[in-house]
């Protein structure tokens, strides 16, 4: 198994709480693990060697809530949302239409496009959803899609009732034909939690057929106003209620009190012109948090993590150690892969040997330059994808 030395690393962030934050470090990757981490001095030899001269190194980014499998352009409801038009769930429907017109080739191309844009913005584990299909056959497509490039692939069947169909007859239709289509190639299932969406009721018959199928759970909730989202959410044990926009003190307790993971999207409450998530007082109530892009045609056209993780240090009150951590070990526990063999969001021995190498020597640089690319180099499972 070939292995490789990354030495010249002046702050290496690694979410272990063994290890914590390390300087003047150095890491072995061997295969797609990590195999060593410690002192630059003290490194042990490997077939290759890279000196990063200087520059902080994290671990990849994991981006726990996306929405890349679709078609179309929403550009100008982006401009008469800037104009002062309200974001409402409708928009869905008009990438729904553009996402059943296209030929498979279309789809997964934009897919990998999109994939690969994150990578190189230091992405090296990316969930993503079903939802703009909405039948039996355009989901099934879509969850196969998915599967093929994303690390994680929920089915988001209940993302918006589509134009014409009656909400009890789908919401069967999702509980029972289509979760069977989607069953093979997806590991979570979701459900957006909302008025003008699903509403508790239809939300709960939706998360109990994705259960007894052994699906893991998670819910778009409390986006657009106050509701019983993240309730849902922490009574069904879901992994991630994502959002969190609006939420009560009772919602902040749940949380806390929960091992539901908070996944707050501040590039989409910045395009839809909400209030950005209360992340501050999520995490001294004590509940985890993760950061995500959300990345999608309608409500946060970005892939950028690091637009996230400054957003949360520059309006959100994190520190850049919350966030970066949020954004990493975060994402990982909002799809339950920070443990064991193979973990990702954190660098330790055995973790998957995903390394976000930046061009600044620490991670604070993030929010001091932000809007500045500074992704130089990227591993995932062991190999170097970028540059
Ligand atoms: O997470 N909230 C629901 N779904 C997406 C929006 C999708 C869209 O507008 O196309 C979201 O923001």
């Amino acid at each position: 198994m070939k292995s490789t030395v990354v030495t010249g690393i002046a702050e290496l962030t690694t979410n272990d709480p063994g290890l914590g934050t390390l300087h003047d470090a150095a890491v072995v990757l061997e295969g797609d693990r990590l195999a060593w981490i410690g002192d630059a001095a003290v490194a042990p030899v490997a077939d290759e060697a890279v000196d990063v001269a200087g520059r902080a190194v994290l671990p990849g980014w994991v981006d726990s809530h996306t929405h890349l499998v679709f078609a179309g352009d929403r550009t100008a409801e982006f401009e008469a949302r800037m104009a002062g038009e309200a974001y409402s769930a409708g928009g869905i429907a008009v990438t729904v239409e553009a996402t059943r017109k296209a030929t498979d080739t279309e789809l997964a191309g934009t897919l990998a496009r999109h994939v690969s844009e994150a990578i190189r913005q230091g992405t090296t584990y990316l969930e993503t959803k079903t939802g703009y299909g909405l039948s039996v056959a355009d989901e099934a497509r879509s969850a196969r899609l998915a599967a093929r490039l994303a690390d994680e692939v929920t089915f988001l069947g209940a993302h918006l009732v589509p134009p014409g169909a009656d909400a009890e007859s789908y919401v069967d239709l999702v509980c029972g034909e289509m979760l069977d289509a989607v069953a093979d190639h997806v590991g979570w299932a979701d459900v957006f939690c909302e008025r003008g969406a699903f509403d508790e009721e239809q939300s709960e018959r939706v998360l109990r057929a994705a259960a007894e199928r052994g699906l893991g759970l998670r819910v778009h909730g409390n986006q657009l106003g106050p509701g019983p989202g993240v309730r849902l959410a922490v009574r069904h044990g879901a992994a991630s209620v994502d959002h969190c926009t609006h939420l009560t003190d009772d919602d902040v307790e749940a949380l806390a009190g929960s091992d539901t993971v908070a996944t707050l999207l501040p590039a989409c409450d910045l395009s839809t012109r909400q209030p950005l998530a209360p992340a501050r007082r999520l995490l001294d109530a004590g509940a985890t948090i993760a950061l995500a892009s959300n990345a999608n045609p309608g409500s946060s056209y970005t892939t950028s993590m690091a637009f996230c993780v400054a957003t949360a240090v520059l309006q959100m009150g994190l520190s850049v150690a919350e966030a970066v951590r949020a954004a990493t070990e975060g994402g990982a526990r909002a799809l339950r892969r920070h443990t064991g063999d193979g973990a990702v969001g954190v660098l330790r021995v055995g973790a998957r040997a995903d390394l976000h190498v930046l061009d600044a020597p620490s991670a604070t640089h993030l929010a001091y330059r932000p809007g500045v690319p500074l992704t130089w180099a990227v591993w995932r499972r062991g190999v170097r994808v970028w540059p």
